[in-house]
């Protein structure tokens, strides 16, 4: 499948000298919706997974479909204040400042095999973060999954030796 011809390339969006990875195309192409979320599941389809998490918001988008293919359930990881039961959080640092993120208390169970799902790595920052916040309240992240890598960021080096999958790599 031709991801990358449904991919558009929007210039300075949402700040001057960034090329935002418009992936609005793809979604609206049911042939391509269908096969992306299945080629992000495949890599993962013979590794016991108990638990796909998503991170906000695009994320959202592709981890319940990635979660039905390999039969598991989904939880997602919000932005701060978002979540309305109790939650752990985790505070990492940006370019300039700090982001959190946050999950449900009883989102992971102690030693459930978790894939993280993304629609981007790019600096690696937030996909760290979010499975550091996993492993804080004693889930086992397997892996992580997105549409989109940016290759030339080196972001899965944040990730260390955990599975990192991507569909595109822009190197
Ligand atoms: C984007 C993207 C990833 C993250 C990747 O999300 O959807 O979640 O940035 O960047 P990183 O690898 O450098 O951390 P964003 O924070 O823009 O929010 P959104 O998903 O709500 O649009
Ligand atoms: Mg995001």
């Amino acid at each position: 499948m031709d991801y990358q011809s449904l991919i558009r390339d929007i210039p300075d969006f949402p700040k001057p000298g960034i090329i935002f990875k418009d992936i609005t195309p793809l979604l609206a192409n049911a042939e391509a919706l269908d096969a992306v979320i299945k080629d992000m599941a495949a890599p993962f389809k013979d590794q016991k997974i108990d638990l796909v998490v998503g991170i906000e918001s695009r994320g959202f988008i592709f981890g319940p479909g990635v979660a039905r293919q390999l039969g598991c359930g989904f939880a997602p990881v919000r932005k701060p204040g978002k979540l309305p039961y109790h939650t752990h959080s985790l505070t990492y640092d940006l370019e300039y400042g700090t982001d959190t993120l946050e999950i449900h208390v009883d989102a992971v169970v102690k030693d459930h095999r978790v894939l993280i799902i993304d629609d981007l790595l790019a600096t690696g920052g937030t996909a760290e973060a979010a499975g550091k916040l996993i492993a804080k309240i004693d889930g086992i992240v397997v892996g992580f999954g997105f549409v989109i890598e940016l290759g030339f960021l080196n972001g899965r080096e944040k990730l260390g030796n955990t599975q990192v999958e991507s569909l595109i790599n822009y190197t």
